[in-house]
């Protein structure tokens, strides 16, 4: 019997082949290319082509690749209808959950577990994710919903979408170096929980519906929201410094720090970081990245000894903001780029699969009585 380890800290629970995280330098590799390269040259179809097939794609495969996911930015007859009967409260992961796992309906082969099929299915999410974000969005506000634009690639699309008018360059460059560096990240909780679903030969469908359900959470994806309320919370630059203290103090976690993995600045931060300058900078949020730094500065005075730096959702929350995203579609972006690694990680599981089961100390008591109802 192996030990126990709470939260399965330190335990192995896989093999992989897509990403490698050295969490004492701060290093994240995709297939072995490190991830600053990525996020400077590739682009997030290009990424998932990577992760997808183990190798970088040829000129033609890029593009066969990229036509397949325009052909399947539209949504299925009648998906819009269904949109607008979600009430217009309704958060929009919990949408996004909702939403991703009723693509299955309009699947002939839902539970399909082949290779290719699976490929498919994947594919299929990856593309809708966006144009359900952006129907959802659009139509909660009263405005009318936008058509994909085939033309466009996945990040310039999604925001064309939501906005209505096509995004400055700058803006849909920054929101796909978003979603290459939030692709994928080792046995994170989400991929891991996609992998748990899919080790019962359940289907693709029911991986991604359960790893948005993990994402969504404070400790993992939802903290790039968490960010932005503080960001939003903290009055000024001047006030960041008693904010941080005050929170110390009770205890509380700051987000958008620390890593279960990372020891060291997490690499995807680094390359946020700049890029949340550079945004910042250029729609006249400097603000918002002074505060940032300033809030930095005092973790890594008071917690580096500790290990616990800026993680990815640090900077992206600033990022987000730049780019136009409203606050509660920051973690549903995670979801749009985080599927292509979650699908890998089900293809990579369904390639040597064992059903993933556990064990538990039981620590409750034996040989209780049955006491009658009347005589509790
Ligand atoms: N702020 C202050 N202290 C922290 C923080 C933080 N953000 N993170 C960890 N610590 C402290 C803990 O209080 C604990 O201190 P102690 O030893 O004195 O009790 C110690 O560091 C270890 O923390 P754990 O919670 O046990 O570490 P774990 O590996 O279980 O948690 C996690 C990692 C959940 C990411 C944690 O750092 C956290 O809650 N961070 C804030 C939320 C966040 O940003 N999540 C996103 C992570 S990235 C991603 O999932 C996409």
């Amino acid at each position: 019997m192996a030990e126990y380890s709470k939260g399965l800290e330190g335990v192995i629970a896989a093999d992989t082949k897509l990403s490698f995280i050295d969490g004492e330098k701060g290093v994240l590799e995709y297939i072995g290319i490190p991830i600053g390269q990525l996020a400077e040259h590739s682009t997030f179809e290009e990424t998932v082509f990577l992760l997808w097939n183990g190798k970088l794609p040829s000129k033609g495969e890029l593009a066969d690749f990229t036509a397949k996911i325009r052909s399947l930015y539209a949504l299925p007859d009648g998906f819009i209808d269904r949109i607008r009967a979600i009430p217009p409260s309704a958060e929009p992961m919990h949408v996004m959950r909702t939403l991703i796992s009723m693509l299955s309906f309009y699947d002939a082969t839902p539970n399909d577990i082949k290779p290719a099929s699976v490929r498919d299915k994947a594919l299929n999410m990856l593309a809708k994710a966006p144009t359900i974000l952006a129907a959802f969005h659009r139509i909660r506000r009263g405005m009318p919903v936008i058509a994909p634009d085939t033309s466009l690639g996945l990040s310039e699309n999604f925001l064309t979408m939501l906005n209505g008018q096509r995004p400055k360059p700058t803006m849909a460059k920054a929101l796909d170096v978003c979603l290459v560096l939030h692709t994928d990240h080792g046995l994170n909780n989400s991929t891991f929980t996609a992998r748990v679903i899919t080790s019962t030969q359940s289907d693709v469908y029911s991986a991604i519906t359960g790893a948005i359900g993990s994402l969504r959470g404070p400790s993992h994806g939802g903290a790039n929201e968490g960010v932005m309320h503080m960001l939003n919370e903290i009055a000024s630059v001047a006030a960041a410094e008693k904010f941080i203290q005050n929170k110390l103090e009770k205890k509380d976690k700051i987000m958008g720090f620390g890593h279960r993995i990372y020891k060291a600045y997490d690499p995807r931060a680094t390359h946020l970081k700049v890029l949340a300058k550079a945004l910042a900078e250029e729609t006249g949020n400097i603000d918002l990245y002074d505060k940032s730094i300033a809030i930095e500065q005092v973790m890594l005075r008071e917690k580096a000894a500790k290990g616990i730096y800026p993680n990815v959702d640090f900077y992206s929350a600033t990022t987000y903001h730049c780019i136009g995203l409203p606050l509660d579609l920051f973690t549903p972006m995670f979801v749009v780029g985080r599927i292509g690694g979650w699908s890998a990680h089900v293809l990579e599981q369904l390639g040597d699969n064992r059903l993933f089961r556990p064990d538990v100390n039981y620590v409750g008591p034996h040989n209780v009585n049955y006491t009658p109802i009347d005589k509790r």
